[in-house]
């Protein structure tokens, strides 16, 4: 099973290891280096077969060399998989953790991690007891949600710019799906620009708390407003939900948007402007890697996230004039800069 994954996949390097002592498997996948060392985040998960943590680990690697490229940051895409038998707790995580370490610290920093689903800025910490290459620990930038909502903010202001000429905020009615961490700082960014915000969370309680106004959960999709922002889970447009939505255009920061990539055509034949997930959402990882590995000040920071707002405009001119979508134009962006640092052999 793992030798049909690894001859069908594009990617550089997949490192795998059987951690006897806690029965995990460690997946690190490490799709490009054409444009820096590999950079994605740590997942921990049980998983059905040890096989679908590696195909996740794969897939996932792919998409962070797309979102660097795409965000013009100088690293390639990786990602790891910790495929264990039940979430570990106590020593037992840690020891897990530590050994993890060591894996990632032997690959001499092709690799650099972060978090990801089940691993906290603690969990960090312990894996950066063994290992350089780590970024998001507790005492270093900070929560990447702070960075992907200004960059979901900059998305959103080209986004809106492009559809009704002017990319002030003032009375747009904006629908927020998620009150999370980077949910409810986006609603504050929002609101500060004068937006009449809307909000929806499956817990009521985080929407209420925004102060915005708020919206139930099952009804989001159908709810008129100027753009609709995804800030909750995966897959919330797909082939039922397109023709139901009351938007003009779509931008947030929740990761694979769409559920198959026929529903970014779907958008596009609807007339919805999409902002595609990964270039709305790169902030997070812009702001890691710029504090933490480039060493930029905060001026710089605010810079590299207001490139999220360029790179889309950039976009959807190419999607206005060439007639295709700007999905299929941000996979040939990324796809152009990927060829020619691997060209130049950066
Ligand atoms: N945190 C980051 O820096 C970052 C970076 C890139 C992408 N993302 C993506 O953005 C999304 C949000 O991330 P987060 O860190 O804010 O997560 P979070 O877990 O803090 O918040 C998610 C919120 O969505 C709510 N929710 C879940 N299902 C919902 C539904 N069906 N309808 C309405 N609300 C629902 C949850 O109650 C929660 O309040 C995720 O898809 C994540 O993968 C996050």
């Amino acid at each position: 099973m793992f030798e049909d994954l690894l001859r069908g996949w594009d990617g550089e390097e997949a490192v795998i290891r059987f951690d006897a002592a806690s029965g995990a498997w460690m997946f690190v996948c490490i799709h490009s280096t054409a444009l820096g060392p590999g950079g994605g985040g740590t997942r921990m998960r049980v998983y059905p077969t040890p096989a679908d943590g590696l195909a996740d680990a794969m897939k996932l690697s792919g998409a962070m060399t797309r979102k660097f490229a795409a965000a013009d940051i100088p690293r390639g895409g990786g990602k790891a998989v910790l495929a264990v038998p039940r979430l570990p707790e106590g020593e037992a995580r840690r020891t897990l953790l530590l050994r993890y370490g060591e894996l990632v610290a032997a690959l001499g920093g092709t690799y650099r991690t972060a978090g990801d689903m089940n691993i906290s800025p603690a969990d960090l910490d312990v894996v950066a007891e063994r290992c350089p290459w780590v970024y998001g620990t507790t005492g270093r930038g900070g929560n990447s949600a702070r960075g992907t909502a200004i960059g979901t903010l900059h998305a959103i202001r080209a986004t809106v710019e492009h559809v009704f000429g002017s990319s002030s905020l003032s009375g747009r009615r904006v629908l927020v799906q998620g009150a999370g961490a980077v949910g409810a700082d986006l609603i504050r960014l929002l609101q500060a620009e004068g937006a009449d915000v809307l909000v929806s969370d499956v817990d009521e309680a985080r929407a209420v708390q925004t102060g915005a106004t708020v919206v139930a959960a099952a009804d989001v999709i159908g709810t008129e407003c100027d753009l609709y922002s995804p800030c909750a889970v995966g897959g919330t447009l797909n082939a039922e939900t397109i023709p139901e939505l009351r938007c003009r255009a779509v931008a947030g920061c929740a990761n694979n948007q769409l559920s198959e990539p026929e529903d970014g055509d779907r958008l596009h034949a609807a007339g919805i402007l999409y902002a595609p997930d990964y270039v709305a959402n790169a902030g997070g990882v812009i702001q890691l890697v710029g504090l933490e590995d480039l060493e930029w000040t905060e001026d710089e920071l605010q810079q590299g996230l207001a490139r999220v707002g360029d790179t889309l405009r950039t976009l959807f001119r190419a999607s206005a004039e060439e007639g295709i979508t700007p999905a299929a134009a941000a996979e040939r962006l990324a796809a152009e800069r990927v060829a020619a640092a691997a060209r130049v052999g950066r």
